[in-house]
């Protein structure tokens, strides 16, 4: 497909995306969605972190994004500073049916103003195939109140995923 044919082109740009948020809440199922335009069903925790990587045409430009899908178990929180170092672009990722992942959002995003010094983030609601425990109110707030983007997804049906990168990518493309 798409993905192949780009594989040889070279990169004018260069946007190193990083996905944190808590355990569970679709991180890896997103970057998958991006890359591979794929879903599945079963839960298999990430360990540390993974790297993958897609190249897009977007508006004219060839834009490779270098994508670090970190894990949000517990025990390695502690990673999470070293890979938002000279990251362009973070998703902080809840799940709209558990309320914790969204009240974790504060530390999450305290976190993210403490060790990254990036040009776009983007506090994003996955799993909106199911039903919403929440207002979107809520989270529209809580972004706005960070200077954030807000955007809901579902990496189940792939609703939102290539548009919010593509949209994340030329904002970050248009400051660099
Ligand atoms: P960690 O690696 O442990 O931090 O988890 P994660 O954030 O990477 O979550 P992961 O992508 O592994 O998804 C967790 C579970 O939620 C899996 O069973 C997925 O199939 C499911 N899931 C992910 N995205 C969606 C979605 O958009 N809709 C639905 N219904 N389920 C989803
Ligand atoms: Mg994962």
């Amino acid at each position: 497909g798409n993905h192949d044919t780009l594989q040889g082109t070279s990169c004018m740009y260069k946007l190193k995306v990083v996905l944190i948020g808590d355990i569970s809440v679709g991180k890896t199922s997103i970057a998958l969605r991006f890359v591979s335009n794929s879903f599945q069903d079963g839960y298999r925790a990430t360990i540390g972190a993974t790297y993958i990587s897609k190249t897009a045409v977007i508006d004219d430009d060839v834009i490779c994004f270098q994508i670090w899908d970190t894990a949000g178990q517990e025990r390695y929180k502690s990673l999470v500073p070293m890979y938002l170092r000279g990251a362009h672009i973070a998703f902080i990722v809840y799940d709209v049916t558990e309320r914790d992942s969204f009240k974790s959002l504060q530390w999450w995003l305290d976190t993210l103003q403490e060790h990254g010094d990036i040009l776009k983030a983007v506090v994003v609601g996955n799993k909106c195939d199911l039903v919403s425990v929440f207002d979107d109110l809520e989270p529209v707030t809580l972004a706005q109140e960070r200077g954030l983007q807000f955007a809901t997804v579902s990496a189940k049906t792939g609703q939102n995923i290539e548009e919010l990168f593509h949209i994340m990518g030329s904002r970050a493309v248009s400051e660099m």
